[in-house]
């Protein structure tokens, strides 16, 4: 019998980069409700972040299965009482499952009224995904956060239509080798879409590794 645990998928960036946006997130998440993670990945985020963060709740979540069940395995490696299993949400989703009357089976014992959704945090997607989902996750964050409710994004970006290390301009090359819609945003138009949706930028902190923490307010 395959052992559950053998679907955990490791990305090593993870190790280098969850102590400084944990640093982040404890200045600018509020302090409790429900965090929504849109984009997990393998979900090694997730089970660092999640028993830091209490009391606040985790929500993680990505549309792809293989994601889902990484997420599955290492919630179970780590078990976190404040870590809710993975839900299946693509950015670019008209309605994500967290706004449905009828919730996914693993959110039904959160009392969203009690621990209401106040971020979303998104780390590592908008470049390795179309601009879609940039925009999806914008119109979503707009619905879903209450007024002083946080968008945490982190990644790679642009600043002024220029890279701001030789290393993000090779890394923006090789993402639209491998897919034309994908690339290093610029924070400028990532800002103006946010903007559009009544999400106003409140700091930018500089990352390990030319990235940045990117914190928009509803
Ligand atoms: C580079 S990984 C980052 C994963 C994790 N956040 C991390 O930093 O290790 C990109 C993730 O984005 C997810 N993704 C791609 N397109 C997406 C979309 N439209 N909506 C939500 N997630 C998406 C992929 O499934 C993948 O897990």
């Amino acid at each position: 019998m395959n052992d559950p645990l053998e679907a955990r998928q490791h990305a090593p960036a993870t190790q280098r980069n969850q102590g400084p946006i944990l640093q982040v997130l404890l200045q600018v998440l509020p302090p409790r409700g429900t965090i929504l993670e849109v984009s997990s990945g393998t979900g090694e985020h997730a089970i660092f972040l999640a028993p830091r963060l209490r009391p606040r709740k985790w929500i993680p979540s990505d549309p792809d299965p293989d994601a889902r069940a990484s997420i599955a395995a290492w919630r179970k490696h780590c078990p976190t009482d404040n870590l809710y299993p993975p839900i299946a949400l693509d950015a670019r989703d008209p309605v994500w499952a967290v706004e449905q009357d009828e919730l996914p089976e693993a959110l039904q014992d959160i009392d969203f009224k009690h621990d209401p959704i106040v971020a979303i945090v998104n780390i590592n997607m908008i470049h390795i995904a179309p601009w879609s989902a940039c925009l999806g996750l914008m119109s979503r964050a707009r619905q879903i956060l209450p007024p002083g409710g946080i968008l945490y994004l982190y990644g790679p970006f642009k600043q002024g239509g220029k890279h701001t290390a030789p290393s993000n301009a090779a890394f923006d090359e090789r993402l639209q080798a491998q897919n034309p819609e994908w690339g290093v945003r610029d924070l400028d138009e990532v800002v103006a879409v946010a903007q559009a949706q009544s999400l106003s930028l409140v700091k930018t902190y500089v990352m390990p590794a030319n990235n940045l923490s990117v914190i928009f307010q509803a």
